[in-house]
């Protein structure tokens, strides 16, 4: 049980609110944890038609808690709960809609390469800072990245942990649409009923149609997980954590 994830229904919409704001929504064990029952149980339940991801004002998140991240590189458990949501963010039947806000970076990237639309705001960057953290990508976005902005685009968003402006991303092709702060919840439900409205079967062969067989995807996820466990706790990855932990804060 955690307070940082809000998940509510709104008729045939499944709201999933990331809601750490101290934290700007890094997302811990717990964390990971409520959004798989939530997208699990909604898939099953046939009330449900679309799920919604959503973040606070100016944090849709800022990725995995590093906390939980050196606790592993100094030894500790890593858990399953990471990649048990991946894993059923890539199998989810129904339709995902986010709404990012700000800051997105690590997973509050990569969450959205499965989602169906993503909507941002004109301050939102998104930013992978994998390799600088020691680390590789997750979530399946070793795969899906090249795959939906091309090889070159991927490299700069993944390999060199650039950070992708909001409009930058949508002509990439990583987001569908870039809205302001004050109308993106409005912006995202509309989107949400208009998917709820539609006949559920046909629109269920259509993405199933679109996104083609999981297995290669899953086994893209474990396989990145192996490495990621890995670099966690690799000197670099250490020194990195270490670093962020240690930084002054400026301003
Ligand atoms: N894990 C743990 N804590 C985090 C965090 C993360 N990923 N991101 C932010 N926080 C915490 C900060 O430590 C700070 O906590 P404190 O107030 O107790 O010191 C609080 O959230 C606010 O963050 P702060 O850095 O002051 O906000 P900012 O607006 O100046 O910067 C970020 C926001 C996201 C740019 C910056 O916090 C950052 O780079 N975070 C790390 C992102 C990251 O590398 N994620 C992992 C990707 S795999």
């Amino acid at each position: 049980m955690t307070d940082h994830v809000i998940v509510e229904r709104r008729g045939a919409i499944q709201v999933i609110r990331m809601n750490r704001p101290d934290k700007k929504n890094a997302l811990t064990r717990a964390m990971y944890a409520a959004m798989t029952e939530a997208l699990t149980g909604g898939d099953a339940d046939d009330g449900v038609r679309v799920h919604v991801f959503l973040g606070v004002p100016g944090a849709f998140s800022s990725g995995n808690d590093i906390n939980d991240f050196m606790a592993y590189a100094m030894g500790g458990s890593l858990g399953a709960e990471l990649v048990d949501f991946l894993v059923a963010l890539a199998k989810a039947q129904k339709p995902m809609v986010s709404g990012a806000d700000g800051i997105a970076v690590g997973i509050g990237t990569t969450l959205n390469l499965h989602c169906d639309l993503t909507f941002a705001t004109r301050r939102t960057v998104f930013r992978t800072p994998f390799v600088d953290l020691g680390l590789v990508p997750e979530a399946g976005s070793s795969l899906l990245t090249p795959a939906i902005i091309g090889r070159q685009q991927a490299f700069a968003l993944l390999g060199l942990g650039r950070g992708f402006s909001a409009d930058r991303a949508k002509t990439a092709g990583l987001i569908y649409e870039v809205v302001d702060e004050d109308d993106l919840e409005r912006e995202v439900f509309a989107a949400a009923e208009e998917i709820a409205a539609k006949p559920p079967q046909a629109l269920k062969i259509a993405r199933e149609l679109m996104r083609g067989p999981r297995e290669a995807l899953v086994e893209r996820i474990h396989e990145e997980a192996r490495h990621f466990a890995e670099r966690l706790r690799s000197d670099e990855a250490r020194a990195a954590f270490t670093a962020f932990m240690n930084r002054k804060k400026t301003g």
